[in-house]
Order: structure tokens, then C-alpha cells, then sequence
């Protein structure tokens, strides 16, 4: 009865979540219009892509900022592939900011012409797992699993939405040059939020005034966000995509929860595979935080 296939959709080799993907736009992404003044934010799921939304919105839109308007960062930055309100991204002002899960290759061709800026979120691997374990528990639109060692093999198989980690930034990182693209880590922002907005802020050529990127800043850490309803999506968890339990998509924002389960044989399992698949990968990672 719950079984992957109704969950997962397979389109050109890359897992979508089949409950909420609309398929008719899938068939035309790859013409879909691209603006140069398109901004998208690219995650691998549970990387941190509803902080970014945040982030952003909160740097395009005055209204956020000083919090006079009151509209939902999903709203204000749409996911491309999981349009669960139904916009007309056509008809939408420019700037348009999204987010999206696409691997490179099933991208609008438009990103290539290099204009539309691109912010790419990665986070050690660990903590996705262990952020998406909890998660596809939570929502009723992904396959929940009996416990971590089940979700483990799933997600070293490629066997939930967006397909392989390891292919989703290897491959992002590969094709890099045919973007405009900037790549940030999530343990950098949560060591140092003030230094990752002014880089992201930077990127998009929106200098910040010190009292709008403190605004910025202080919007967009985790307690802030959790208890913001705009931002922390509990109202679309619970009324639109639906939940197993009272959980929360802003569960603990925290650098190395995967300690707390993960077993050491699972971890070494883990860094085996990760040395084998990310061998010569520029890229470093933050695994846990060093206590003094
Ligand atoms: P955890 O489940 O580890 O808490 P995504 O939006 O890509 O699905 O990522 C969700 C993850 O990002 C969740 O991780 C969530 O708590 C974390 N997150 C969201 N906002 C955050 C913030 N302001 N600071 C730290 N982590 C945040």
C-alpha cells in the first residue's frame, strides 16, 4: 500500500515528489521563459531552502523587512517545480525569485545565457539525511519510513525526491561556468548569518543600509523564523500538504544532529560511500561544530 512508486515520480532520471509536481509543467520546463533579472535559489531537499526564501524575500521586499506586509515567503519566492499555489509565474513583477530541487541538466535552457543569478545551498550530507528522515515522516506527501537505517539505504540508493546527493552537487559544481551561480554552505551561515547575507546581498547587487541588513539578519535566524507564520510553513504542513504528527518544518536548524542518529556503524557506512563518491571534490564541508 505505501509503497515508493506512490511518491516518487521519475522524470528523466530524477526523482519528483508525485503528490504535489505538476507533470504538464515538467514537459515544458526546459522552455520555461527565464528574465536575466530571475533570481533562484537551487537546493538539494533539506539543505536549508526555506531560509533562503527567507533571506530573500527579505532582501527584494521593504514590506518583509519592516514586516508592514504580511505574505508568506512561499509566496514571495515559489518553489518552480512545486507550484502548490498555482501562480501565474508568468505573470508575476520582476524581479522573480524561486526556489527549486532541478539538477542541472533538467533546468529552463534560459539559465545558461548566465544572467539570472543563482544561489546554490549545500549542507553536509549527515544532517540532510538526518533533517530528511524526520521530514518525510512528517508530510504525508513523502514515503515515511520505520527507522533510520531503512531511510539510510533509501537515500544512499537515490530512492527519494531529488535522486542522489551525491549527483545533485557533484553535478551542479561540474557545470558551474554555465551558470551564474554562487555557491554557499549552510554551516557558514549559521556560524556567521551577518557575513552570508552581505555575500548573497552582494552577489545580487542589493547593497544592504546597516539597519536594513540588520533587519535582515535578525528576521532570519531559526528562533525567529520558527515563531514567524509567514516564514516557518506550519500553516502549509498542516492545511495543504498534511502531516502524520505535530511536527515542524523548522525542526532544530542545528550542525551535527546526525550524531544524535546515526550509529557509528551507519556513520562509517556513510563516510566510505562519501569518500568513494567525493573524492577530488573541491568543496569542503562542516560536519559538526568544534567545542572549545
Ligand atoms: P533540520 O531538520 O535539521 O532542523 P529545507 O528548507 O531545504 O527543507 O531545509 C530545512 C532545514 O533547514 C531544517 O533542518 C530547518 O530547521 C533548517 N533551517 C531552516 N531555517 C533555518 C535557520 N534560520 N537557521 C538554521 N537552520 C534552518
Amino acid at each position: 500500500m505505501d509503497n515508493t512508486d506512490q511518491y516518487l515520480l521519475n522524470f528523466k532520471g530524477y526523482n519528483f515528489d508525485l503528490p504535489v509536481v505538476d507533470v504538464d509543467f515538467l514537459e515544458n520546463l526546459e522552455d520555461f521563459e527565464i528574465r536575466d533579472d530571475d533570481v533562484f535559489i537551487v537546493t538539494y531537499p533539506k539543505s536549508g531552502t526555506i531560509w533562503a526564501q527567507q533571506i530573500l524575500s527579505l532582501i527584494y521586499f521593504e514590506g518583509h523587512r519592516s514586516r508592514t506586509e504580511i505574505v508568506k515567503t512561499i509566496d514571495r519566492v515559489p518553489f518552480l517545480e512545486y507550484n502548490i499555489h498555482k501562480m501565474d509565474f508568468l505573470e508575476r513583477p520582476s524581479p522573480r525569485l524561486f526556489c527549486t530541487h532541478l539538477p542541472y541538466y533538467l533546468v529552463p535552457k534560459g539559465l545558461k545565457s548566465k544572467k539570472a543569478k543563482i544561489i546554490y545551498i549545500y549542507r553536509n550530507p549527515k544532517d540532510v539525511l538526518t533533517s530528511y528522515f524526520h521530514f518525510s515522516n512528517l508530510i504525508l506527501a513523502m514515503q515515511a519510513t520505520n527507522n533510520m537505517e531503512e531511510f539510510l539505504e533509501k537515500f544512499l540508493d537515490g530512492k527519494v525526491v531529488g535522486s542522489l546527493w551525491f549527483d545533485h552537487i557533484r553535478n551542479w559544481y561540474k557545470y558551474r561556468h554555465d551558470f551564474n551561480i554562487l555557491f554557499m554552505m549552510y554551516e557558514e551561515m549559521k556560524m556567521d548569518l551577518r557575513s552570508s547575507v552581505l555575500k548573497i546581498s552582494h552577489f545580487l547587487e542589493k547593497e544592504l543600509s546597516e539597519e536594513d541588513l540588520e533587519a535582515v539578519v535578525k528576521q532570519a535566524t531559526f528562533t525567529n523564523m520558527k515563531s514567524d507564520p509567514k516564514a516557518n510553513y506550519n500553516d502549509i504542513l498542516r492545511n495543504e500538504v498534511g502531516t502524520r504528527y505535530d511536527g515542524h518544518f523548522m525542526r532544530k536548524g542545528v550542525i551535527g544532529d546526525w550524531k544524535n542518529y546515526l550509529t557509528v556503524e551507519q556513520s562509517e557506512r556513510f563516510d566510505r560511500i562519501f569518500q568513494r563518491k567525493m573524492k577530488d571534490f573541491p568543496l569542503k564541508f562542516i560536519w559538526d561544530v568544534k567545542k572549545e
